[in-house]
């Protein structure tokens, strides 16, 4: 076991409003708590925060946004500011692929959202991965070494323990086709081996890399056995009943 402390997420996209959230979070607290040693993050629609936010306080379950912007405040309507989840959310996920695609997030606004997130005391997951068509052209070391540079450069080397990124490789999401956990530990050690060529060997090695694609309790294991992988980022599985489950089992794998 490093001494990286393992991290699970859920992602419920754009899943359970307030009362909705608050209810779901309620019910799979009591099962979520009794996992310590790995850090659990459960990550609601920015409108359920502070619902999901009440239910979790006083527990070690941490609370994630999806997305912000990088601005404090101004006329950029329907955006939510870094100032606005600062004591509010633990962790922020940025970047996700959905941003990219749907949204025409590039590089550099996940860059400018990443070091507004160290600026107000947020920890940004920071996803990364390849679509379907680059790995079928060979193109995945190139996709993801640019991601890397270009989401991750400038951020302040000595708290990279608050960084989390998340490697979801595109055609794994949501398809239940997860990759292979050798596919999972060669991107997780490229990106690795990325963050050791921007920050430093010894500043690199504390953080935190998760995989995420189809993670499910039947796979979790699988992939947290990896050394490079220190746990997951759930979407459709992180909305189960048993999501629990999932951090059990990363902490077995990883005390294994
Ligand atoms: P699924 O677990 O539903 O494949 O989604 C993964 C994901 O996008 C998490 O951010």
């Amino acid at each position: 076991m490093t001494n990286r402390m393992p991290i699970v997420a859920g992602n419920w996209k754009m899943n359970l409003g307030p009362t909705e959230a608050r209810d779901f979070a309620a019910s799979i607290l009591s099962d979520l708590v009794t996992v310590r040693g790995v850090e659990s993050v459960l990550c609601p629609p920015a409108i359920s925060l502070p619902a999901v936010h009440a239910v979790l306080s006083g527990t070690n379950v941490k609370l994630g946004a999806q997305n912000m912007y990088y601005e404090e405040k101004g006329a950029f309507t329907g955006e939510i500011s870094p100032t606005m989840l600062q004591g509010l959310a633990d962790y922020v996920i940025l970047g996700h692929s959905e941003r990219r695609t749907h949204f025409g997030e590039t590089d550099d606004m996940v860059n400018r959202k990443a070091v507004a997130a160290f600026a107000h005391d947020l920890r940004p997951i920071v996803c990364v991965g390849e679509h379907l068509e680059d790995r079928d052209a060979g193109r995945t070391e190139r996709v993801i070494t640019s991601q890397v540079y270009g989401s991750l450069k400038g951020l302040p080397s000595n708290r990279l323990d608050e960084l989390v990124v998340a490697y979801e490789p595109v055609w794994a999401i949501g398809t239940g086709r997860a990759a292979t956990p050798k596919d999972a530990a060669d991107v997780a050690g490229l990106i690795r081996a990325l963050l050791v060529e921007m920050y430093g060997a010894v500043e690199a090695s504390v953080i935190r890399v998760q995989y995420g694609g189809s993670v499910t309790t039947a796979n979790a294991a699988t992939f947290a056995a990896i050394p490079d992988i220190d746990g997951s980022l759930v979407g459709g599985a992180s909305l189960r009943p048993d999501f629990a489950e999932i951090a059990r089992q990363t902490l077995r794998a990883k005390k294994a």
